[in-house]
């Protein structure tokens, strides 16, 4: 077997969920586990978190695998329903559905539904990316209380920048957001995981805590260990070759790393088709024998190379962290100028998950 696994510990997302909670006393949580629970699997985590308040997801195809481990749990559809047709399965799923724009809007009042919905009225309060503005909000108010196809009203809207601490328009967006709330409103939800972290007054009746959960921190400045989360993804491989290099010798396509003094090249079983990303620099760390090594040249499709010069004991199986325990996905992230979320969402299905 290629030795390249996705260690997901579960108990790590178990207490990420809690100190989820522990931030909100009193407040409900809908764990957010779309696109694949952030890459850790969905029908795992779904049945780790058994005693979550509920469930968030993107689609109806992620709900329908999330009803068939959790077959009472509360569940969301973040975007709502893709086509009318979709309001029919919602239904039957008891799914609560969110509603952001007009067609969204008609669509459910046009649709003959076995059991009324919940639904979440999303309110664009400057994220400019889904939602209806105060106005239209108030009309579809007025529009959906009394509908048929409708049991619960509710507001939710989302944060463009919770995660820079002290950007004015988390601010804003939490004002627009108060603004409405003279409507009758059975239930409110605004925080994600940088809310649920910081900004108390976001709480309201649900938290969506979705990259805490999986122990990556939203913040570039504050890390996931000094906030309390635990790392849930170890992504390890090993060393499948070894070679020594003479200074003015190159590393790898494109020969764009070269070695400026005679070192040792490990070869490690982990490349861009399982999700690590091509576009890591040079020098972006790997954790090798209990410190950080700098990769070396370009990424391959199914090999990345990294200099060991310092590390004469590697050998051939030693054990390699691509992000995990040892070495944060955030720190990779930075490295490669992306986000742990990218990393770990995008590890690929060919890298067996191992709980
Ligand atoms: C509407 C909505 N709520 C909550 C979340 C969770 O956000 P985070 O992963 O930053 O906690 C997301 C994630 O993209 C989202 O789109």
């Amino acid at each position: 077997m290629r030795p390249l696994v996705a260690h997901i510990d579960l108990a790590a997302i178990t207490h990420n969920y809690a100190l989820a909670r522990q931030c909100a006393p009193g407040r409900q949580a809908l764990a957010v586990v779309k696109a694949d629970a952030y890459g850790h699997g969905l029908e795992p985590v779904v049945a780790a978190l058994s005693d979550a308040d509920g469930f968030a997801v993107a689609c109806l195809e992620e709900a329908e695998r999330v009803r068939r481990v959790a077959s009472q749990a509360r569940l969301l559809l973040l975007e709502g329903c893709f086509a009318v047709a979709e309001y029919q399965r919602a239904a039957e799923l008891g799914v609560d559905v969110v509603l952001h724009s007009a067609e969204q809007a008609e669509g459910l009042l046009a649709s003959v539904l076995p059991a009324p919905l919940r639904v979440w009225l999303k309110l664009d309060s400057g994220m400019h990316r889904l939602g209806f503005d105060e106005a239209a909000l108030r009309h579809w108010h007025a529009r959906l209380q009394a509908a048929s196809q409708v049991s619960e009203l509710n507001l939710i809207s989302h944060f463009a920048c919770a995660d820079e601490r002290g950007n004015s328009l988390t601010e804003l967006q939490l004002e627009r957001f108060l603004d409405v709330l003279d409507l009758p409103f059975a239930q409110r939800s605004l925080a994600n995981s940088a809310a649920v972290l910081m900004i108390p007054a976001a709480h309201m009746d649900w938290l969506r805590p979705g990259i805490m959960l999986y122990g990556a921190s939203p913040f570039a400045e504050l890390s996931a260990g000094e906030l309390g989360l635990r790392p849930a993804m170890s992504l390890r491989a090993e060393v499948i070759a070894l070679r020594e290099v003479q200074a003015g010798e190159t590393v790898g396509y494109g020969g764009s790393w070269q070695a400026t003094h005679d070192t040792r090249i490990a070869t490690v079983s982990c490349g861009y088709a399982d999700g690590y990303p091509r576009h890591a620099p040079t020098g972006t760390p790997v954790w090798l024998q209990g410190q950080r090594v700098p990769l070396a040249g370009r990424v391959s499709m199914d090999m990345l190379c990294v200099d060991v010069g310092v590390l004469p004991s590697v050998q051939l199986g030693s054990e390699v962290e691509l992000w995990g325990q040892r070495l944060p996905v955030d720190e990779v992230a930075r490295a490669a100028g992306t986000l742990g979320y990218e990393l770990l969402t995008r590890v690929t299905a060919r890298v067996p998950r191992r709980y």
